[in-house]
């Protein structure tokens, strides 16, 4: 049967999209121990999609036994492109396709991609259309809540016209652009979107453990979980626990958590070979052994490791260094 948000089972719990993290080895990962999870690719271009860029099709792999199902997050500015890049994600075998107005970085901003497609709603609503005419896959976006601040009479329009333009879904992250990942997210301000569109709304900001997700629920449809799965991906498998009034124990030490992170270095290798997936391994370990005592002495080894052989030695052997004890809880900051 075809994918639709519509039927999905509520609340919705899904994987955010974020760059240099949630490939095809960390959404199966994710997968591996929540199979409820909704998983959004990494953001790409769809420029790169159109021009048969390797490097930017190499960035949809994935494994259909596995993730489904899966959304693409396309970023880019040019209507006729996301066109194009819709019906090759569909012929893909992806299940659903999602348009990028929210990232903040400069270099996509500068470019009159991303977040500054806040600045040119006439755009913003040409690319959901061009979108949604192209494909059968159903449409969603994911944004902030302004640009420099929140204007909420002018973001509610925002989200009616996306929902007038097509959007079955809108993802939205509850901090402005200019705020990066500063400062608190503003879940009310998703709160009162839900309640002037029709379509279903995920709110996303600063979901740390399964409290934070019961609590900022709310109205709202779902709820997307990012940088608080790093070094801790059960806290996927705690809250839709939690969400479906069922029992569910995390590792919590070091020793418990060890195997599934040789697992996912493991799957790395395999799709990006050994040397670029050692590397980008590096930043994982970083995340899996923050929190614990004994974490920032074990960094500047755990950020030398370049083979898989050596991430079992390096990684076992500091089971005599970091206590067998849960982690302290901290959220990865990315300014
Ligand atoms: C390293 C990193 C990369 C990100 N890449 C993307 C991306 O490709 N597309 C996107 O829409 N958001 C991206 N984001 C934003 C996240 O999807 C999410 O909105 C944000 O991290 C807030 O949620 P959180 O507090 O649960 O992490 C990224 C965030 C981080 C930390």
């Amino acid at each position: 049967m075809a994918f639709s948000w519509k039927d999905l089972k509520r609340p919705i719990l899904a994987l955010a999209p974020m760059a240099g993290y949630t490939d095809t080895a960390y959404r199966q990962l994710i997968k591996g121990i929540e199979p409820r999870v909704i998983c959004f690719t990494e953001f790409t271009s769809a420029d790169g999609i159109v021009h048969n860029s390797k490097m930017t099709l190499k960035q949809l792999d994935f494994n259909p036994n596995e993730e489904r199902p899966l959304v693409a997050q396309i970023f880019g500015k040019r209507p006729e492109n996301f066109a194009t890049a819709a019906k090759v994600i569909e012929d893909m075998g992806i299940d659903a396709l999602d348009i990028n107005m929210g990232c903040p970085a400069k270099k996509v901003v500068s470019s009159d991609h991303g977040s500054a497609l806040l600045k040119d709603p006439c755009k913003a609503m040409a690319i959901v259309e061009a979108t949604v005419k192209a494909t059968k896959l159903p449409v969603s976006v994911k944004t902030r809540i302004g640009t420099n601040e929140l204007d909420l009479p002018w973001f509610i329009q925002f989200c009616k016209d996306l929902e007038s333009a097509g959007a079955q879904l809108i993802t939205i992250h509850g901090r402005t652009a200019k705020q990066m990942y500063l400062g608190k997210a503003n879940w009310d301000a998703i709160y009162e979107i839900k309640r002037h569109v029709s379509i279903p709304v995920i709110g996303n900001g600063d979901i740390k453990n399964v409290k934070d997700a019961q609590e900022k629920l709310g109205n709202l449809d779902g709820v997307m979980v990012g940088r608080g799965t790093m070094g801790n991906p059960w806290v996927m498998a705690e809250i839709a626990a939690a969400f479906n009034g069922e029992d569910y124990t995390a590792p919590q030490t070091y020793k418990e958590k060890l195997p599934t992170y040789i697992r996912h270095a493991e799957l790395l290798v395999q799709y990006k070979g050994e040397e670029h997936g050692m590397k980008e391994m590096r930043k994982h370990f970083v995340h899996l052994i923050r929190g614990f005592d004994g974490a920032s002495e074990a960094r500047a080894q755990v950020v030398q490791i370049s083979t898989l052989e050596e991430a079992k030695t390096v990684l076992y052997g500091l089971l005599d260094r970091i206590p067998d004890t849960p982690a302290r809880e901290t959220l990865a900051y990315f300014n």
